[in-house]
């Protein structure tokens, strides 16, 4: 294990937008920024224009480090990051603090403003830290808001008792940013995979061809971590045995690293006897070359033919094992993403396959490998679904629930329920 590298934070690769809404406590929202982002989150704000009579967008901007978004209908902001992909972005869409206004306004589904907009559009759970005077508090109108946000899944926050900005005292109190951050991170663990080991591969594998020359792919890792990062979320204990990647080491996980499918396959074995769950999303080399030259080839020849060799199927050697863990694979397709997908379920044994589609980007960029978002077309035995495009952090979490739940149904804990 390598020390010197630093542990991800518990929100890391979190992407959070804050909604910062008319009351005296918005004055507390630069605070929380700068905490969310000690905690490893991103953050975008949205501020209502009645938070902007607390507090300016100009500190709001300086302390989450991107332009704050103010109006729904300004030409300039929707042609950067408009309101629905601010929503897309949002993994959490937090309003700290939400006014009793802020309330009404979402239990009646308005969208007339950004933030408005922004939580209508967003799949990502909403939460809201409400602010504002415990007689407002208090008020039948306010209570009967809070307890239909709540019928819906929205998370309330708070509020916190004590002595308030106007004199009074009781419940009505903004929590402090650092009570908000420790329920922002919990609101990201579901214990859905509570009791349960996960080992998940990650990242490329590098096969010497000399001493200083090796063949090895564009995987950074990125899926994979963040399918480990997921899998803790959900409670696992969790072992991520990872190629070389410059990423830090996600929370809570023991993370042991290899360089080539020989150590990867080596590393898996001897880590495999309890694991329940087995992730593979390394991109582990398919050949390696027979035999590593001792010293550095010579640039004496104009050609230079490489004699390569088939490496461990690390995969199926794990779904061969007598006592084999839920198996779960990746297929990196170019093409017949489905056919290709469903042959390597069926040729490696596997309970469940991931496939995606890995190449250029026709809008730029690449698919699958090294990029942030990716789109994934799952495959099991009597079922399949397709998870669209988006971050790999928020992919990452929507896979390991269905993992979580097909095992859970596979050894009778629980029912499949709607992912059958
Ligand atoms: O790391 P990123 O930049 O985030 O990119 C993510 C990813 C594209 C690498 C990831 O999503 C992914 O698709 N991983 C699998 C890549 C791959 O090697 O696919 P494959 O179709 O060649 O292999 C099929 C499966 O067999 C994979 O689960 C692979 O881990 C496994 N395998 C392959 C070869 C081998 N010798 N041993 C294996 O276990």
């Amino acid at each position: 294990m390598d020390y010197t590298v630093p542990y991800m934070k518990r929100l890391t690769n979190k992407h959070i937008v804050l909604g910062v809404t008319g009351s005296i406590a918005a004055y507390k929202s630069a605070d929380l920024v700068r905490k969310l982002k000690t905690a490893g989150a991103e953050v975008h704000v949205i501020m209502t224009k009645g938070a902007t009579e607390f507090i300016t967008p100009l500190t709001m901007q300086a302390v989450s480090g991107n332009e704050v978004h103010q109006s729904l209908l300004d030409e300039k902001a929707e042609a950067g990051m408009g309101h629905i992909q601010l929503a897309r972005w949002a993994d959490l869409v937090l309003i700290a603090p939400a006014s009793a206004d802020c309330l009404s306004r979402l239990v009646l589904g308005r969208g007339d403003d950004l933030l408005g907009a922004v939580c209508l559009a967003s799949t990502s759970p909403l939460a809201v830290a409400p602010a504002m005077n415990q007689a407002m508090w208090k008020d039948p109108a306010t209570q009967e808001n809070v307890a239909k946000l709540k019928t819906r899944g929205i998370h309330i926050l708070g509020p916190a008792e004590g002595e308030q900005a106007c004199g009074d005292t009781g419940p009505g109190r903004m929590l402090e940013p650092d009570d908000l951050v420790t329920e922002v991170e919990g609101l990201f663990e579901s214990g859905i995979l509570s009791g349960v080991k996960v080992m998940v591969t990650a990242g490329p594998t590098q096969e010497d061809i000399d001493p200083v020359r090796f063949i090895s792919n564009r995987s950074s890792g990125k899926m994979g971590y963040a399918l480990a990062q997921a899998a803790v979320e959900a409670g696992a204990e969790v072992i991520l045995v990872s190629g070389p990647t410059s990423l830090p080491i996600p929370d809570r996980t023991r993370r042991i690293d290899i360089r080539s499918a020989r150590e990867m396959h080596d590393a898996v074995h001897a880590e495999i006897k309890d694991i329940d769950i087995f992730i593979g999303a390394a991109a582990v080399a398919d050949y390696r070359p027979i035999e590593a030259e001792a010293g550095k080839i010579k640039k004496d020849s104009d050609t230079l033919t490489l004699q390569m060799t088939k490496t461990e199927d690390i995969l199926a050697s794990v779904a061969g094992l007598k006592d084999r863990p839920y198996m779960v694979g990746f297929a990196a397709e170019t093409d017949n993403l489905e056919a290709n997908a469903l042959k390597k379920l069926n040729a490696k044994q596997l309970d469940m396959i991931a496939a995606n589609r890995v190449g250029e980007d026709p809008t730029g960029g690449t698919l699958g490998f090294e990029s942030d978002e990716n789109a994934l077309s799952v495959f099991w035995q009597d079922g399949n679904k397709e998870l669209s495009r988006m971050p790999k952090s928020q992919l990452a979490r929507i896979l390991v629930e269905l993992i979580a739940r097909r095992y859970k149904s596979e050894h009778n804990i629980i029912r499949p329920e709607s992912f059958g």
